[in-house]
């Protein structure tokens, strides 16, 4: 699906409709957050609609009786009861508007719940690909906010069932009297209704167009509060640069908000014009009829009210359908968002990975270019890793490395090729089950704002680990000399995000890292360079003693310096997308080809 906005008025009406089809998902959505609130709050607005119809019919009875006792006759014996019934149905009135104030709250916070919460599921369940679209982001952008900022379509949504069977019962009552007066009521409220409808896609068309402006905004926002940025912003003097661009926007922003309000003020208000005219005719022609000896008192005070709460209730009922309307038009992003299906995914049936490992992995001619892209990263690539191989890919920056990665643990399939795990295509196994063999550590690996134990404890979340295990893990990864001088031990919030969070460097956090590789009891461990921030001495050291760890297991080694990588069983040099030689560190360097050239080049650099 394009994200791109049409706001040409052309396609105005074909949106509006179809925008209505976002409506059903989003009843789904609200029973699901809550069906038995959902319930509640139908039943008893079934009730309240009732309600006023009761004690306007029960009024004109004592109307009457007023009147006869005005013109004195005797009161009928029953006319106290009329008035207690009265007061006593407008006390339960009362409270049972408050109560479906009440389950009209609970269903926003269980609405808002559900949604924030599906919402970050389907995110995690969509595609790296995916990400890489900047259409998508602005769509889960919208979809993110309108997760939360769509609480008014929840209360018009009750509001507009509590008024339509407010306008039927009226209507009914009405009809009953006279047809026309109901036929003058809806010709005055359907201009008004047309009108409302209208603004409310250019409102949407509006913030269609502003979303990438505002993306802009937010990131402006951001960098001017980081702490990453804070430095240059201030060796630079960037701070009233960025502040200019970002009041420019957001001036701009209010104009055009501005113009449609100012817009919406003239029109809204001619039209609704008409809905008072219909309303007063109606009035006047009921008047004329009561003149002419055609009802009593009491039945005239229940023609005018009904009157009254029939064009009051239409009219409503028309602009909370024009608001849901709106409101829908809005939802389009987040409808579509939960429709977004991920390409790479389990197939049916999926084969559950083996246990263990036995002939271990193969990419067999895979070529790859990513998503969007034609340039292929990987051309024909041959390469395997065996069950209790360290195998080490090396290549200079930008030749693949972390790609081969990335298909491997499959966060994307091959554009050619096959990858095999034991003989079998990757794609046949379940993806889940593929990953929990696995345990990687990217370059760019996550910086967790958590205590160190959840840091490490992310590694395998799937089963709670006791201190012992984590220290265990932290020991492997040399995290465990980082958490010793740590104040509060594994219990220690890192990051700067939450009071008492320390800030570690990142040869600290690779170790924190590094931990959760350990901890995880994968058949297949990968370090891809996570020692960026290292020096090629630390780096060695790292390296060295995960060979030394993972001695007997299957592991793969990412770098870019040749130099630090001579312990693995096998070395891999990728260069061009492709395997250009293979050996141990001793054959390489006796081929004397770009391994041992590149050797000892960066080996010379450090010593
Ligand atoms: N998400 C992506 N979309 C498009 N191109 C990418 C993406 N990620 C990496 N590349 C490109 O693929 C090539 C290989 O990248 P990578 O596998 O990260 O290299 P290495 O890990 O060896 O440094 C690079 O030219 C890089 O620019
Ligand atoms: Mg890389």
């Amino acid at each position: 699906m394009s994200g791109n906005g049409k706001s040409g008025s052309q396609n105005a009406w074909g949106d509006r409709i179809r925008a209505l089809r976002n409506v059903p998902p989003v009843l789904k959505i609200l029973w699901d957050s809550g069906p038995s609130v959902v319930t509640w709050g139908l039943s008893l607005r079934i009730v309240v609609a009732a309600m006023p119809w009761a004690i306007a019919g029960v009024a004109s009875r004592i109307i009457e009786g007023v009147k006869q006792s005005v013109d004195h006759q005797p009161l009928q014996p029953h006319f106290a009861w009329l008035v207690g019934a009265e007061v006593a149905l407008a006390i339960v009135f009362s409270a049972l508007t408050r109560a479906i104030d009440y389950t009209d709250s609970l269903l926003a916070d269980r609405y808002t719940h559900h949604v924030s919460i599906e919402v970050m599921r389907q995110a995690a369940r969509l595609d790296l690909t995916t990400y890489e679209d900047p259409d998508f982001y602005d769509r889960l952008e919208r979809a993110r906010v309108q997760a939360t900022d769509r609480l008014a379509m929840i209360q018009q949504m009750g509001r507009l069932f509590l008024q339509v069977l407010t306008t039927i019962i009226w209507s009914a009552q009405l009809v009953w009297y006279s047809p026309w007066l109901m036929l003058l009521l809806v010709v005055g409220v359907l201009p008004a209704f047309f009108g409302e409808t209208h603004f409310a896609f250019l409102g949407y068309a509006k913030n269609f167009r502003q979303t990438p402006i505002k993306r802009v905004m937010d990131y402006l926002r951001q960098v001017g509060g980081s702490k990453e940025a804070a430095k240059e912003l201030k060796l630079f003097n960037l701070s009233d640069y960025l502040t200019n661009r970002f009041a420019a926007l957001s001036e701009q922003i209010y104009k055009e908000n501005v113009d449609l309000s100012r817009r919406k003020l003239m029109w809204g208000g001619l039209l609704s014009l008409l809905g008072t005219c219909g309303y007063y005719g109606a009035y006047v022609f009921a008047i004329w009829e009561a003149l002419h000896g055609k009802y009593n008192v009491g039945a005239f005070f229940l023609i005018t009210t009904s009157i009254q709460q029939a064009s009051g209730n239409l009219q409503q009922a028309f602009s909370t359908a024009s608001g849901i309307a709106d409101q829908a038009l809005f939802l389009t992003d987040l409808i579509g968002f939960f429709e977004l299906k991920p390409i790479v995914q389990s197939k049916p049936n999926a084969l559950p990975a083996p246990k263990p490992i036995r002939r271990g992995f193969e990419f067999r001619n895979v070529s790859f270019a990513y998503p969007g892209t034609d340039r292929r990263v990987l051309k024909n690539f041959n390469f395997s890793i065996q069950p209790g191989q360290r195998v080490a890919l090396i290549g200079e920056n930008g030749q693949g490395k972390t790609t081969v990665v990335k298909l491997i643990t499959r966060l994307y399939d091959p554009t050619e090729g096959q990858i095999l795990l034991d003989g079998i295509d990757l794609r046949e196994y379940s993806l889940d089950d593929l990953h929990r063999e696995m345990g990687v550590i990217f370059q760019d690996f996550m910086r967790y704002e958590m205590t160190v134990r959840e840091n490490i404890g992310v590694g395998q979340v799937e089963i709670p680990h006791s201190d012992a295990e984590i220290a265990l893990a932290a020991e492997k990864s040399l995290a465990a000399e980082v958490v010793k001088k740590l104040p509060g031990g594994y219990d220690q919030m890192l990051g700067r995000r939450f009071v008492s969070g320390l800030d570690l460097s990142g040869g600290e956090w690779q170790r924190i890292a590094l931990a959760r590789a350990y901890l995880r009891d994968a058949q297949l461990l990968i370090l891809d360079e996570p020692t960026a921030a290292l020096d090629a001495k630390s780096e060695l050291e790292v390296f060295e003693r995960f060979a030394e760890l993972t001695s007997g297991k299957m592991a793969l080694l990412i770098s870019h310096r040749f130099s630090t990588v001579r312990m693995a069983d096998r070395i891999v040099v990728l260069a061009g997308g492709r395997l250009v030689e293979e050996g141990t560190h001793q054959q390489l360097l006796a081929l004397g080809g770009q391994y041992a050239e590149m050797f000892e080049m960066q080996a010379a650099s450090y010593r």
